[in-house]
């Protein structure tokens, strides 16, 4: 396809916007699905991002699209997840195109997420253009809700009322409308030199297949490849030969050339996802004899790697599954270059594995996936972050786990982030009722049309708290909120250990603030008391910082058994599998003294209240 009917294109949007489901209507409309292959979301491709109907991955497709002007054109449309915590996701798809269509439920109006992408999108230099969705939903009832959202949206991107289109992706209403627009408001990808190269692309997402081994998704940045050439990346040195070069129809569809602007694929066979570095330049070159150096002068201009900012150690619930949660792990870090993985230990709980991650969510999907994909059950510790902390030889060293501060030192300074919420008005009081709670720092507010836009500094290790949910729940689901990490910044926080019967809980130690330091520890042990089971003696439960007992709770002994079903439903033989596994487990960390603390309460024990 030539340059000029080629058009490379995201859909950004808050989250549950309707990206997916209107990527679904374009691919209908353009006939890239058949009608008896098509699925809802289709272009999430995981079991889980379809269940919980969120994007996690991003996913490319080539359509083919026939315009009014009789052209044809083929569109690059690359799907990216909604959520702050896969917003290196989309960061990186909007370095591989040229516009974006920002997508706004109109029943929700501009939210964080619709801002954080959109100023991301003007950044990049692209093309916007701004489309009102789900109007199925009030076109006959609320037009007045439709006429002030397209003002406020045209008033956001600076184009004109009439530029905002109304779509649904339900109905499929104004769907060819938005195909025309994309060819008409979106440049066509500018001509790239590639100098002495042959070709070059750049490596905008990654991901492993059995057969193909590392499949690299590319934006070509010049020149042209040729299935089975030689190709070099620049980044880690590493020669290959194509062993596949192609094109995503959402499904991989083998091509023998791709040229500059296009966006598809290559495969080369190699298997080790270190070689292939997501934001590394892939190149042809013809002659043998050209330096590293010169080539590196060609090299485009990558992505920050992304770092993981919130730790997690993951323990299988029963040691013989050590094993097979390192495989697993490994399988999951194949397509999932986010994810940090490194082996840990516990007193109690054995063998593990540390885990970064991006955010809560991202830690939540990982956990789950190991549940459903490899079904694996695992006991994870406080979700924390790294910390710095200045020794009192005034070195500094890094910490993630309470348990690693030294007895003496100076300081500790914690990761912090900028955080938006934007809600509407009537709910300002009870946002700012969370200030204290999550403590807020450096506030500002902005009005955007009829909603509050309150920006904030908050200590990154809040978020994995339950700061979300008490967002939602005090703005009644009203209010939403994007965020960016920023420097460290000094804490004013102790570390707290839990002792059970005397016995300190590996794994259950925490940072708290030295402000509500004794009444979140009494909370700790209250709450402790509350979900640990009883036993045939009394069990003290104890909170100590800087040495000293500051909260105590007892557990008094048992009465008498509890039911081991619970409430849920199950075939029985199921049942049977599930108690004798438990029974396992519990029997194991009988051996193991005291610590019958299950994922359950661990995740209990997180919430705030
Ligand atoms: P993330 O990928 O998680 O960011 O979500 P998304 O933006 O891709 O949203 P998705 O397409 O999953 O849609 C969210 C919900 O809105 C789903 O329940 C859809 O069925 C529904 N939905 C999407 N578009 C429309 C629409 O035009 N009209 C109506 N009535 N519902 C819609």
């Amino acid at each position: 396809m030539e340059r000029e009917h080629i058009r490379n294109f995201v859909i950004i949007a808050h989250i549950d916007h309707g990206k997916s489901t209107l990527a679904d209507r374009l691919l209908e409309s353009t006939h890239t699905i058949e009608e008896r292959r098509m699925k809802a979301q289709y272009l999430d491709q995981l079991e889980l991002e379809r269940e919980r109907g969120i994007t996690i991955k991003m996913a490319p497709v080539t359509m083919r699209f026939v315009s009014e002007n009789g052209k044809e054109y083929a569109l690059n449309l690359i799907d990216t997840p909604g959520h702050s915590d896969f917003s290196y996701e989309v960061s990186r798809a909007l370095e591989a195109v040229e516009g974006a269509v920002l997508l706004v439920d109109v029943t929700q109006g501009i939210q964080a997420q619709t801002l954080a992408n959109f100023y991301a999108a003007k950044k990049t230099g692209l093309a916007v253009i701004g489309a009102l969705n789900k109007v199925d939903l009030i076109e006959h009832t609320n037009p007045l809700v439709i006429a002030e959202m397209r003002k406020e949206l045209a008033a956001l991107i600076g184009c004109e009322e009439k530029d905002i289109l109304e779509v649904s992706g339900k109905t499929g209403k104004n769907v060819s409308l938005l195909l025309e627009r994309i060819v008409k408001f979106i440049p066509s990808p500018k001509k790239y030199d590639a100098g002495m190269l042959r070709a070059r692309a750049l490596v905008f997402d990654s991901f492993y297949d059995n057969h193909k081994g590392v499949v690299a998704s590319i934006r070509v940045c010049g020149g042209t490849f040729n299935a089975f050439d030689d190709v070099y990346l620049i980044g880690t040195e590493t020669r290959a030969k194509i062993k596949e070069l192609g094109v995503f129809v959402p499904e991989m569809k083998p091509r023998n050339t791709l040229s500059d602007g296009e966006i598809g694929y290559l495969a080369t066979g190699i298997k080790d996802i270190e070689k292939i570095k997501i934001g590394d330049t892939v190149c042809v070159f013809d002659g043998a004899q050209v330096s590293k150096h010169a080539i590196s002068e060609y090299a485009l201009l990558g992505y920050e790697e992304p770092k993981p900012v919130i730790f997690v150690s993951f323990y299988p619930e029963e040691a013989s599954e050590y094993d097979a949660l390192r495989q697993s792990l490994q399988k999951l870090k194949l397509n999932d270059s986010a994810l940090s993985v490194e082996p840990d230990q516990n007193e109690v709980l054995g063998r593990g594995f540390k885990i970064g991650c991006l955010g809560r969510l991202h830690f939540e999907i990982t956990a789950e996936r190991l549940r459903r994909e490899f079904e694996i059950g695992v006991i994870n510790t406080f979700p924390s972050v790294r910390y710095l902390v200045k020794t009192r030889d005034r070195e500094m060293i890094t910490i993630v786990k309470p348990e690693e501060l030294p007895q003496e030192y100076l300081e500790i300074q914690e990761p912090m982030i900028a955080l938006d919420i934007i809600f509407p008005r009537t709910y300002l009081s009870s946002i700012l009722s969370l200030q204290k709670k999550f403590r807020f720092s450096n506030m500002h507010t902005e009005t955007i049309g009829e909603r509050i836009k309150l920006s904030a500094h908050m200590p990154l290790v809040e978020l994995v708290s339950d700061f979300d949910d008490c967002m939602k729940s005090v703005s009644e689901g009203y209010a939403s909120f994007s965020y960016e990490l920023k420097e460290y910044a000094p804490a004013d926080i102790a570390r707290v250990d839990l002792l059970v019967s005397g016995k300190q809980i590996p794994g259950l130690s925490r940072f708290l603030p030295n402000e509500s330091l004794e009444r979140e520890a009494r909370r700790m042990v209250e709450k402790l008391r509350d979900l640990l089971p009883r036993q045939q003696y009394t069990q003290p439960i104890q909170a100590s910082a800087y040495g000293r007992i500051v909260a105590r709770a007892d557990i008094p002994a048992i009465r008498k058994e509890l039911g081991i079903f619970g409430k849920n439903g199950g075939d029985r033989t199921r049942k049977m599998k599930l108690w004798k596994k438990q029974k396992r487990g519990k029997e194991r960390l009988k051996d193991r003294s005291e610590a019958t603390i299950s994922p359950a309460v661990f995740k209990e024990l997180l919430k705030k209240e």
